[in-house]
């Protein structure tokens, strides 16, 4: 697929999501950040909004779940519209069964793990995956600074990935903008979730298009 920028609505004006989706028309993705307060110490927007956005988006929805409980919640959030679902592996309760019923559903099944979470122990899962979420923050709010450390981890996740069939997507969330994307990019990543670097410029769609230039110039992929 190549480089793919996912930016988050959760730095954009929640009193005009719709407005806020149409600003950006090149992006590829609209990435919607779902928190219940007890996965995370915040509280987000759910199903109904998801689908009200959903029909009135340019670009499909990224749903990131950042719930407890995603084996019961992840297909009302495909059925309200979501075409890739992503589940915290520290949530999930059985993450093989979730990853299939999301598939099931037509939709691109997703595992996203914390900064502290290693890779290591899920690589018999990644067949079942269409995209891992390797997070560059602890989840819950936008606007924070790019952890570092998770670099190694996107390196390892690339190995993992090309000696795995299929085409398995390597996503970043998290701090990511002009100024971190090209380490993401030489690490292995391919799709790029930015808030605050999107919805915070003066013309969003601009940055959308600076992010992929120079997540392009730095991929290590071909
Ligand atoms: C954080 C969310 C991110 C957030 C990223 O828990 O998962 O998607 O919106 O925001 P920035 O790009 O500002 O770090
Ligand atoms: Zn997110």
């Amino acid at each position: 697929m190549g480089i793919q920028i996912s930016p988050s609505i959760l730095s954009a004006d929640f009193a005009n999501l719709e407005a806020e989706a149409k600003r950006i028309p090149g992006a590829d993705w609209l990435h919607v950040d779902v928190m219940d307060n007890h996965f995370v110490p915040n509280l987000t927007i759910g199903v109904p909004v998801l689908e009200a956005l959903a029909k009135v988006a340019p670009q499909p929805i990224d749903a990131h779940l950042m719930i407890e409980d995603p084996d019961r919640w992840a297909p009302a959030f495909i059925e309200a519209g979501a075409t890739s679902v992503t589940f915290h592996i520290e949530a999930a309760k059985a993450p093989v069964r979730l990853a299939r019923e999301i598939r099931a559903k037509k939709a691109r099944a997703a595992m996203a793990l914390k900064p502290a979470t290693p890779i290591e122990p899920y690589e018999d899962l990644l067949p079942e995956l269409d995209m891992v979420l390797i997070m560059t923050v602890e989840p819950g709010f936008g606007g924070q600074k790019f952890l570092d450390v998770c670099l190694a981890k996107i390196r390892r996740t690339r190995k993992l990935l090309d000696k795995t069939s299929g085409d398995i997507w390597l996503q970043v969330d998290g701090g990511v903008s002009l100024e971190t994307i090209d380490r993401c990019a030489e690490a292995g990543a391919d799709v790029f979730v930015a808030g605050s670097a999107v919805f915070g410029a003066d013309v969003p769609d601009e940055m959308v298009a600076e992010l992929r230039t120079r997540a392009q110039q730095h991929s290590c992929l071909g």
